[in-house]
């Protein structure tokens, strides 16, 4: 009976990780493909940063509604994200991936709402979160991408 415990406890933190795999897959088929690499779409990414960022300044709230929309709609990759890592760091920036979906998701809505508000100041904030968002994941990942030698 003890050992049956163990097992299963055991298997709690497997299952876990093919859950969280599960979900970067998932997360990444539910998304429509787009005809460019991941180093690409991050340059897409930074354009909406930029025409977000101009948007503030000229008070132009559907500037900043449409670069909030590429950060939330943006397409997948033409290839699996991860496979720009080494094989050892895939499982952690599937991790990343996941959690930081969210987040820009939260930032670029918030950005977009206080300037559909013309509050200017607040949409500034929250674009500079995004930004911290953006800055965080590169930290960690940006010099470790290409090691793979497959990296598309
Ligand atoms: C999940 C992690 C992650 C997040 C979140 C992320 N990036 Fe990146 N970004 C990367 C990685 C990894 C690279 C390097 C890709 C490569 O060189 O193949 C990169 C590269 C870039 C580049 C350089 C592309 C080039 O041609 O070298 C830009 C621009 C960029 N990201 C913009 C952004 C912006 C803007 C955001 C936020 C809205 C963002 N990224 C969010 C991981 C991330």
């Amino acid at each position: 009976m003890k050992y049956v415990l163990i097992v299963a406890l055991m298997l709690v933190p497997i299952g876990m990780t093919l859950a969280q795999q599960d979900s970067a897959e998932a997360l990444v088929s539910s998304k429509p493909k787009a005809d460019m690499n991941y180093r690409q779409l991050m340059e897409v990414l930074g354009e909406a940063s930029s025409m977000m960022h101009m948007g503030i300044i000229r008070e132009n709230q559907q500037m900043v509604r449409t670069g909030a929309d590429i950060v939330l709609h943006h397409p997948a990759p033409n290839h699996k994200p991860w496979t720009i890592m080494q094989p050892g760091d895939q499982d952690g920036f599937k991790q990343s991936l996941l959690a930081f979906d969210k987040i820009l998701d939260q930032f670029a809505s918030r950005t977009a709402e206080a300037a559909a508000k013309g509050d200017w100041s607040k949409a500034n904030e929250a674009l500079t979160e995004l930004n911290g968002a953006c800055i965080s994941c590169h930290a960690a990942w940006r010099g470790k991408a290409g090691a793979n030698s497959s990296n598309p």
